[in-house]
């Protein structure tokens, strides 16, 4: 499996024209830095480190901080070996792939889709949404034809692998009762040397969810927030508890009145934690970045993992849980 994954990492990077750092290694080319202003990248999960990676390429070659956050999340969109987003994410319930994403730019657009089947890249189709339509959201069938009328082709997201997981979930379930537990969305908040904020989040959802379950992905304020006047954050887990709390819009919110990042997401957590009734196999996770580039991010509980890169240096790093 590891070696599966890294080819397909080595190819999909070689195809698109970047090469992949070790976790903690330097990579070539740095994006030009001003005064005051210094680069940073966090995402979510392990699989954020390749999507860094890439990301961080971006910025290196001059191209936007919104060029940067797209590119870097099509990274897992592509990767089969991550089953929670895009191309090889676990299905629902009927055993259907359905993708939500969306995407903010420095100036407050945003774009997303929701419940789309069969498109690779739906953060793609998201910042289509937000820059060629006076919307915000598409859903369902009508997200779908808008990408098909906007040159999108049509795709099979379900490999193999996670059809045999899904039938044997089905195998073990019973009718009409789908629960749903993986859950580690790309959620990606960039600063570029001008000082300069944007964002993505993507995923395939909840495996084994109700058909037609939206998430908190592509609800702007719930699993992404960025006002490039104070900072960013999104959100992965349960997306169920980030949409009661609007999780990420929440800890942008705190960012405003003058605390870290890391006190944000855990203050928003605590949010969580008070007003809702939690399961002890809910997950949530936020990421943060500030203005000034500082970063964190907070896990409810133990085993939330995020990347940073900055100075080139692309980290894998365990956050703080609040339980
Ligand atoms: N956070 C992803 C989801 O709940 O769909």
């Amino acid at each position: 499996m590891y070696n599966r994954r890294k080819f397909l990492l080595s190819s999909l990077a070689a195809s698109i024209g970047i090469s992949l750092p070790l976790a903690g290694k330097p990579i070539a080319g740095s994006p030009r830095i001003r005064a005051g202003s210094r680069p940073a990248i966090i995402s979510t999960w392990n699989h954020g480190l390749a999507a860094n990676a890439a990301a961080w390429e971006q910025l290196a070659a001059g191209r936007s901080v919104l060029d940067a956050v797209e590119t870097g999340v099509r990274v897992s969109e592509a990767d089969p070996d991550v089953t929670s987003v895009g191309f090889g994410g676990l299905p629902d319930s009927s055993g259907e792939v359905t993708l939500d994403a969306c995407i903010m730019n420095s100036a407050g657009d945003a774009g997303a889709v929701a419940c789309l089947k069969n498109i690779l890249h739906p953060i793609s189709v998201a910042r289509l949404v937000m820059e060629e339509t006076p919307h915000v959201m598409l859903v369902g069938e009508g997200a779908l034809e808008f990408a098909m009328r906007n040159g999108f082709q049509k795709a099979n997201l379900l490999t193999p692998d996670a059809r045999k997981v899904w039938e044997k979930w089905k195998k073990t379930q019973e009718a009409g009762k789908p629960v749903g537990s993986g859950h580690d969305t790309i959620g990606m908040v960039a600063l570029d040397a001008g000082g300069d904020l944007a964002g993505a989040c993507t995923t395939s959802g909840l495996s084994f969810k109700l058909p037609g379950r939206v998430g908190d992905s592509p609800i702007i304020g719930a699993g992404l927030y960025v006002d490039n006047e104070v900072g960013g954050a999104a959100a992965t887990g349960v997306g169920e508890l980030v949409m009661k709390t609007l999780g990420s819009f929440l800890v942008v919110e705190m960012m405003r009145t003058g605390i870290s990042p890391e006190e944000a997401c855990r203050m928003a957590l605590e949010r969580i934690a008070e007003k809702i009734p939690l399961k002890s196999d809910m997950q949530v996770g936020f990421i943060a970045i500030s203005k000034a580039g500082e970063t964190a991010g907070y896990g409810l509980r133990k085993s939330f993992e995020y990347a940073v890169i900055k100075e080139g240096r692309n980290q894998l790093l365990t956050a703080s849980a609040l339980l």
